[in-house]
């Protein structure tokens, strides 16, 4: 029964009821309805909580090469990071001005955009690809390029093709006529080393869930911009940074996920050298593990792929441009639609995607569409017998149609 001891017993365990008064007798507290004291338990909860949301801020930090965790904000997704970022630039957009946005990225990074273009009487101007390898169409890149332009919106790597942007080049043409950058790192988060810091661009954005990590949002702001642009947020909410973007209540075991899976992949820089590398370091060389291990099954997976017959692979298929691209590879076959591919596949246990995957823009501009592409999309934990035997497949897939 709860008697008198016990109460006692509970009362050590609160540190505010140790206080006492101002005449050195125990303070009461018979304020319970208004608050109640909290005890240690709790207290150790909340720090540990603060603790790990500090961390995992600073571990977001590292992966995108930031000096300041308070340049980190997580949302819900990158889409809807997007979403929210777009609708403050907008507000230092007028008529007249121009964005640039490009027909290789996922729609996240142009619908946002087009969107907030429409609203604000901003003129969109749309960069092609090149026909014969589906990477950007640079020269008109450089070319739309002008003094009206406030803002480039660029994909790192394509999530259909694999191709990778010369990002640091586009940056600095941009900052050239003052605009600032918007860089969608999602699909190469996974592939190499983010690095915010050598690219120059303004803002960048990832998701945990394509790097090993849970379903997460991150984006990386420059601070002064964080600061100073008018963020939608409820009234009493924090204005510092990062908090006036992190609107509303996060999702905490997300967000541990997320530093989580950072530290995953530190893991296996540390464990290639051999050594205890602070988290940025070891990050760096896990990639160029990752990178070197991944560059050598795509060229396996493009190789097999391009000698079977009634298959075209989209996207760098010269191995003297392995640099720009990273282990995605789509394709598509001459009879055979992607849909059907990827359900053989998948009936064979080998999971694959078909369609567009949201890369609208491109497999409307290859005329792929409604069809779309297959997609083999490789990381770090995939192997070159998984290689061997996706090709296989394929080419018994291909080889039963043709008995038909
Ligand atoms: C290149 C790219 N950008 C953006 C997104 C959207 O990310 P999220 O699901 O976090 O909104 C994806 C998702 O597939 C993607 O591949």
């Amino acid at each position: 029964m709860f008697d008198d001891q016990m109460a006692r017993e509970c009362r050590r365990q609160f540190p505010g009821l140790q206080r006492c008064g101002s005449d050195g007798r125990p303070a009461v507290f018979l304020d319970g309805p208004a608050g109640t004291q909290v005890p240690e338990v709790v207290i150790a909860a909340m720090g540990d909580y603060y603790a790990l949301l500090d961390e995992a801020l600073q571990a977001l930090a590292d992966f995108v090469g930031a000096s300041d965790a308070r340049e980190i904000v997580f949302g819900q997704n990158m889409t809807s990071l997007t979403f929210q970022l777009s609708r403050s630039l907008a507000q230092t957009w007028s008529s007249g001005d121009e964005i640039v946005v490009t027909r290789l990225d996922h729609d996240a990074n142009i619908s946002p955009w087009v969107l907030a273009a429409r609203e604000r009487g901003v003129t969109v101007r749309f960069i092609d690809i090149r026909e014969d390898d589906a990477t950007l169409n640079l020269d008109q890149l450089q070319s739309v390029l002008c003094s009206r332009t406030k803002l480039v919106a660029v994909g790192c790597a394509s999530n259909a093709t694999g191709g990778i942007n010369p990002v640091r080049d586009i940056c600095r043409w941009a900052q050239a006529v003052g605009a600032l950058t918007f860089v969608d790192a999602v699909h190469y988060g996974p592939h190499g080393l983010i690095d915010i810091a050598e690219w120059g661009c303004d803002f960048l954005v990832c998701s945990t869930y394509k790097f090993f990590g849970p379903h997460l949002g991150v984006l990386w702001g420059r601070s002064e911009l964080l600061e100073s642009l008018p963020a939608y947020k409820v009234r009493p909410a924090c204005n510092d940074i990062p908090w006036r973007w992190m609107t509303g209540t996060q999702s905490h075991e997300a967000i541990a996920g997320a530093l989580a899976c950072v530290d995953y992949l530190a893991g296996i820089g540390r464990t290639a050298l051999g050594q205890d590398l602070p988290r940025r370091a070891a990050l760096r060389e896990a990639f160029v593990q990752i990178n070197r291990y991944e560059t050598e099954l795509v060229w396996r997976l493009i190789d097999g792929l391009v000698q079977t017959d009634g298959v075209r692979v989209y996207g760098i298929t010269d191995r003297t441009r392995a640099a720009r691209r990273v282990a995605t590879v789509s394709l598509v076959h001459r009879d055979i639609p992607a849909g059907d591919l990827s359900r053989e596949l998948g009936a064979r246990n080998i999971y694959t995607w078909a369609g567009h995957y949201y890369a609208l823009e491109l497999v409307e501009r290859l005329g792929l569409l409604p069809d779309g592409m297959l997609r083999l999309g490789l990381v770090h934990y995939n192997t070159a017998e998984e290689v061997d035997r996706c090709l296989e497949e394929i080419r018994a897939i291909v080889e039963s149609r043709m008995c038909v």
